[in-house]
């Protein structure tokens, strides 16, 4: 009897969780469709940087949107959804409370002076905002395949020829946004730029195949003379331009692109400086441009090319390079306390370990700079 009425009681317990649970999730569905169909905020005006830009759009949009519609093309590397915090504007009046959603990329100290992701921020009054200068010469470029080069059996190298404009302004880590179609329309997704900044009439990419992604694919896709538009150039790595500063880039998979930015435009201006590339690979099959930096480094003996692989090699799989991971060939190759800026690129794990070894080897933690992807 004891027994049967546990068990009622237990079923009794566990629907009323679940009608109290439908009800909740009824409520927020009910809460959105009414906030988009049945609230009408008007217009809104949006003022940027204490008057230089003025907006009036319409309200109920996010921020990032009404940005984009009135070519302001601020950083949003992961098209809008809350996961890159690449997005943050500081907003200096409206906008209402910072959202739980922003928490784990503003930080509270950003917090109290207004810090906010755009694509979070829904525009429900007037607001006012403060971007970085640089953002508001961000660029709508229309551009064409030059060609597209398979690299590895994910990787492609993309050019892209550009039309209007046809010259852009890059500096070398530096990246662009690619429009690109999908079923909610257009998204936009970050990629380095590989072409050094003095090729001012392309944007060169390296791009790894996600497989179902959006934007990997739709570039993936694409044949010489299709149209392409992206916005750019985004990033605030400056390179130090102190000839005898030694310049230590570490890169693995499609984290090379900012590497060969960064290389072909020293060697344009500095053709005597130091610099050494460190690369990552899995394999055999995942090393590209290999030969192209070696001759590289016989016309410029101050450069240092190191590629690894971490996997242990296959019967038959040649290879007289250095093996491991690659926080290990920069641990082993590089002399402590010189004079060095560092550019990293590639897997969170990978820059995580190698920062440890280059702070180790006396590097300034604010001389190392870093793009996970
Ligand atoms: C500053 C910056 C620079 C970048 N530069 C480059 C570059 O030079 N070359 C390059 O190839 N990429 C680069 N990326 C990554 C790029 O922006 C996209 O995130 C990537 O191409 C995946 O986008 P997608 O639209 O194909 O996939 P999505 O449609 O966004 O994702 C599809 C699915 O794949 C998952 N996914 C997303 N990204 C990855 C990933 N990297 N590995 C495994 N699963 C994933 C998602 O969680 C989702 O489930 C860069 C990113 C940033 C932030
Ligand atoms: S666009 Fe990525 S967090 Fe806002």
């Amino acid at each position: 009897m004891a027994e049967m009425l546990t068990m009622l009681f237990s079923n009794v317990y566990v629907a009323a969780i679940s009608v109290f649970v439908l009800l909740l999730v009824a409520l927020a569905a009910w809460l959105v469709v009414a906030e988009r169909y049945l609230v009408n905020y008007g217009v809104c005006k949006v003022d940027i940087n204490a008057g230089e830009k003025l907006l009036e759009v319409d309200g109920g949009q996010t921020l990032l949107n009404a940005l984009i519609d009135n070519q302001v093309y601020i950083p949003s590397a992961c098209g809008g959804k809350g996961s890159c915090g690449y997005c943050k504007v500081t907003v200096l009046g409206g906008g209402g409370p910072i959202l739980p959603t922003e928490t784990t990329y503003v930080t509270p100290r950003e917090a109290r002076i207004g810090v906010r992701l755009a694509c979070q921020v829904k525009i429900r009054e007037d607001i006012t905002i403060r971007v970085p200068e640089d953002l508001l010469n961000v660029k709508m470029f229309r551009a064409q395949v030059e060609s597209s080069k398979v690299l590895t059996y994910d990787i492609k190298e993309i050019r892209l020829a550009l039309i209007e404009p046809d010259t852009i302004d890059q500096r070398p880590g530096q990246y662009i946004q690619i429009q690109a179609p999908s079923p909610e329309g257009p998204v936009f997704r970050a990629y380095s730029i590989s072409s050094p900044s003095q090729d001012k009439h392309v944007a060169e990419m390296n791009v790894r195949l996600v497989p179902g992604g959006i934007g990997s694919t739709y570039l993936h896709n694409l044949q010489e003379g299709d149209e392409v538009f992206f916005t750019g150039p985004y990033g605030e790595f400056r390179l130090n331009e102190e000839p005898d500063t030694e310049i230590i880039c570490v890169g693995g998979g499609c984290g090379m692109a900012p590497m060969k930015n960064i290389i072909l435009t020293i060697y344009d201006r500095w053709p005597d400086r130091s610099v050494w590339l460190f690369f990552g690979c899995r394999s055999t099959p995942d090393i590209f441009y290999l030969d192209e930096f070696r001759e590289l480094a016989r016309k410029h003996p101050n450069f240092h090319v190191v590629y690894a692989l971490s996997d242990p090699l296959k019967e038959g799989e040649k290879w007289d390079g250095d093996t491991g991971f690659i926080h290990l060939a920069v641990d082993k190759h590089l002399e402590p306390n010189v004079k060095r800026q560092a550019f990293l690129c590639g897997p969170p794990l990978m820059i995580e370990a190698v920062t440890r070894v280059l702070i180790d080897k006396g590097i300034p933690e604010k001389d190392v700079f870093y793009d996970k992807f």
